[in-house]
């Protein structure tokens, strides 16, 4: 271990007369306020980065990271496969937890809640955004299985680029069936802002209704202690 560099944590805080009375807004100004420091400053590099955790038939919990590309009313989301270990815990156990992290800004948020697959069309969109190598590369890993070699993983790519040629747009290379998207419907949202002296500022939206994250009459805010 390195010996350890203790940072101050001087973030900007978080009052409880700056909450808007739903939660998206917040979610929204913060992800963008990450985008510009990233713009500014370069050292938030993925301001999407989300770590995502899931919990297995045998009450393990699997955590890992991937993008949020989607947040919207009905919940903050991110695309994946089907098939992998986080798409099959969330078959038998779709309770989830993730967090957006950004510790030059000493900020980070915290989503509870039930993560339900996207509509198709929605995936559909998105899918057919990425470029052509993430599309191919979609089809040819079977995400989180065991591979031999990473020579067959490549021979895996060379036979779907063969099947669906690159014509310069990716068009042309479907959706697979079992890759889509997640979104979740939180039932709690913490906004946690580093403070000096460990004191941290901790405001945690709770679910009190049944409306989405713009609905300014499904939710109360709770601080919490650092
Ligand atoms: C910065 C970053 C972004 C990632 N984005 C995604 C993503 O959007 N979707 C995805 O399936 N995996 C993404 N991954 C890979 C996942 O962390 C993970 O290895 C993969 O999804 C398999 O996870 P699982 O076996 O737990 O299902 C990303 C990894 C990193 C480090």
């Amino acid at each position: 271990m390195q010996p350890i560099k203790r940072w101050d944590y001087a973030g900007e805080g978080l009052d409880e007369h700056d909450l808007p009375a739903a939660p998206l807004a917040l979610v929204e100004q913060w992800v963008q306020d990450a985008v510009d420091r990233q713009a500014a400053k370069g050292d938030v590099p993925e301001p999407d980065a989300i770590s995502v955790a899931t919990v297995d038939d045998a009450g393990q919990p699997h955590v890992r990271t991937v993008l949020m590309r989607y947040l919207g009313p009905d919940g903050p989301g991110f695309y994946t496969n089907y098939t992998s270990r986080k798409g099959l815990d969330l078959e038998i156990n779709p309770n989830i937890a993730a967090a957006l992290t950004w510790p030059p800004m000493f900020r980070a948020i915290r989503f509870v809640g039930v993560a339900h697959k996207m509509p198709v069309e929605r995936s559909e969109a998105y899918f057919r955004s990425r470029p052509y190598g993430s599309r191919i590369g979609a089809w040819a890993s079977h995400q989180s299985q065991p591979a031999a070699t990473r020579a067959q993983l490549e021979e895996a790519v060379a036979s779907y680029e063969r099947k669906w040629p690159d014509t310069g747009s990716g068009e042309g290379v479907p959706l697979p069936d079992f890759w889509g998207g997640y979104v979740v419907r939180c039932d709690e949202l913490e906004f946690w802002a580093g403070r000096s002296s460990r004191l941290h500022d901790r405001l945690v939206y709770v679910r009190t209704g049944d409306g989405d994250l713009a609905d300014a009459g499904s939710w109360r805010i709770e601080r919490r202690q650092p």
